[in-house]
């Protein structure tokens, strides 16, 4: 309720600041109602997103769009075909030492190429972050057949080896309708069960959901930081029982006393985090104003003759006129300046944040080769880094470079470099003792 709450408060917020007339265009926008709430006498299990094509042939031309490759690139937006993060942050090989992400990461693509990214074609992997340990969890946000599966084999889904006979020809579908929306009556749904966990124990009525929460909340089943809970079948789970906040999310996993990998320069117990966009976003000005994820990344768009909400996911950067303003009267070249001036800053901060981890795990690993070191003080300095590390983790994994929340990311990384430098200034001290 108390989330219930928050959206009415900033929705009344929204007004204030922005002007009834325009916030109106937000949250009762039209829409072709005779269709939305068609049946479309689909059967419940259908995935293909063919099935819908002459059903919303709007919507399905809207959607494969997801499937260019766009030129020219976005300064931070990218889409183009795997280009390396590692390459271009150079750090990161370090920062990872020991775990998959340091052999590949590449840059986001549109929802189309989700299964691609993953499984290459006659049964190899298509990143070397995929092998023979990887169970069919992996797949939980690229493949629409992953909640029917999910139904069917129970939690041995989440302790399933993917690249096993033919385990992976499971998967047939990236992102699709029905991932979003229940297949006959089009409603938008949740289809991914760590959501509807993780919401419940918040406290979260799953049955009053408003229709502009769904509109983040659909975006949520992927877009999230989540992790393997050892303490129940491996099963996907969201770190959210304290909160959104990084420090909420961290506290979490100290008390679940979990570690996603142990540093291979270190020995340190360290955390992974994964794109989250829609943590990140919570408490931001868009947030507070009542926005939802499809406001910007879904607007009300021509597609043919029809207008409909855009179902191409791609940078509202491309998108400017129908994602931006309908609130803001700046032109698009004072806006893209705006939005580039914070990405530009976030980045800065985000390449101090990596340097000084790299710093704090250099010291680590000399401190270790020390005869007599201080063992206490050198696990304080772990502690400090693997703290550390996750901020810098979560502000570089989430994909907006900062956009999405500018003040939650700037504070999130002058955290990380608070206690990486602590963390190097301890292990320093874990050495010089005698
Ligand atoms: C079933 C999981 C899933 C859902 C639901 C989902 N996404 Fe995604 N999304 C992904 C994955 C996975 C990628 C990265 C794909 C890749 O790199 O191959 C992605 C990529 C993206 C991108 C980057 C596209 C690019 O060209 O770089 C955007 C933008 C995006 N999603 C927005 C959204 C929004 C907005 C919603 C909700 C309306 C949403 N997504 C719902 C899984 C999902
Ligand atoms: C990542 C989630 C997601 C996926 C995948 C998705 N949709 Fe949607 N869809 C939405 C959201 C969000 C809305 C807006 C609903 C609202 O405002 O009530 C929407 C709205 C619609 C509507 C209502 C009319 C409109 O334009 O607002 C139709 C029809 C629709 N989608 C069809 C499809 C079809 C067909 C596909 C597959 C080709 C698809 N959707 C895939 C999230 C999704
Ligand atoms: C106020 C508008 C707005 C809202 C609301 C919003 N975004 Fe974004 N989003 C952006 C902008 C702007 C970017 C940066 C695009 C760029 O760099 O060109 C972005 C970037 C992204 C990207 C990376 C895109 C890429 O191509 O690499 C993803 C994924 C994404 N947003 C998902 C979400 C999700 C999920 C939500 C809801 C929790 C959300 N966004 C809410 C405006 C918005
Ligand atoms: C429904 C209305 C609405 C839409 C749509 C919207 N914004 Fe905003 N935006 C706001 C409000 C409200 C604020 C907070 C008050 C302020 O600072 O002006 C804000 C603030 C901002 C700020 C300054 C604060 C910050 O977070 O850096 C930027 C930049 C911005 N918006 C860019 C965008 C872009 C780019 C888009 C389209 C992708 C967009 N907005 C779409 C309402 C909107």
């Amino acid at each position: 309720m108390k989330r219930l709450w928050t959206i009415i408060g900033g929705v009344v917020l929204g007004v204030a600041i922005v002007g009834g007339g325009a916030f109106y265009a937000v949250s009762t926008r039209e829409v072709p109602v005779e269709k939305a709430s068609a049946a479309t006498g689909l059967p419940m299990t259908t995935t293909d997103p063919a099935a819908w094509k002459n059903i919303f042939p709007a919507h399905y031309d809207s959607y494969m769009k997801n499937a260019q490759m766009l030129e020219p690139a976005l300064k931070y937006a990218s889409s183009e075909k795997k280009k390396s993060r590692l390459e271009q942050f150079p750090y990161m090989t370090t920062l990872w030492n020991g775990m998959a992400f340091s052999k590949e990461y590449n840059e986001a693509r549109g929802h189309l190429f989700v299964l691609d990214d993953v499984i290459g074609g006659n049964g190899t992997a298509a990143t070397k972050r995929i092998g023979a340990a990887t169970n069919l969890t992996c797949m939980y946000c690229k493949s629409a057949e992953v909640p029917q599966l999910i139904e069917k084999m129970g939690n041995s889904f989440y302790n399933t080896k993917l690249l096993e006979g033919n385990n992976k020809d499971q998967f047939v579908h990236p992102v699709s309708c029905s991932d979003c929306h229940n297949p006959d009556t089009m409603e938008l749904r949740i289809t991914r069960p760590a959501l509807k966990e993780a919401l419940t124990r918040q406290g979260v009525s799953l049955q009053y959901l408003t229709r502009q929460e769904m509109r983040s909340l659909v975006c949520a089943q992927c877009h999230v930081e989540y992790y393997f809970n050892p303490k129940d079948a491996n099963k996907v789970t969201f770190p959210w029982d304290n909160g959104f906040e990084p420090e909420e999310m961290y506290a979490y996993y100290q008390k679940q006393g979990f570690s996603d990998f142990k540093h291979g320069l270190t020995e340190g117990q360290m955390l992974k985090a994964q794109h989250p966009e829609y943590e990140m976003f919570q408490g931001s000005a868009h947030q507070k104003a009542g926005l939802s994820c499809a406001d910007c990344h879904m607007p009300y768009m021509k597609e043919g003759t029809t207008k409909i909400s855009s179902h191409w996911w791609t940078s509202p950067m491309r998108t400017f006129t129908e994602s931006c303003t309908t609130c803001h009267k700046e032109s698009q070249e004072e806006m893209e300046s705006r939005v580039l001036h914070t990405q530009d800053r976030v980045k800065e901060g985000l390449d101090r944040a990596g340097r000084a981890n790299e710093a704090a795990i250099k010291a680590i690993e000399a401190a270790k080769a020390v005869a007599g070191v201080d063992t206490k003080m050198l696990d304080e300095a772990r502690a400090l880094h693997r703290e550390a590390q996750f901020y810098w983790d979560l502000g570089s994994a989430e994909n907006s470079m900062g956009f999405h929340n500018p003040q939650k990311f700037l504070e999130t990384i002058a955290d990380s470099i608070d206690l990486a430098r602590q963390a190097e200034v301890k292990a320093i001290q874990a050495g010089a003792k005698k």
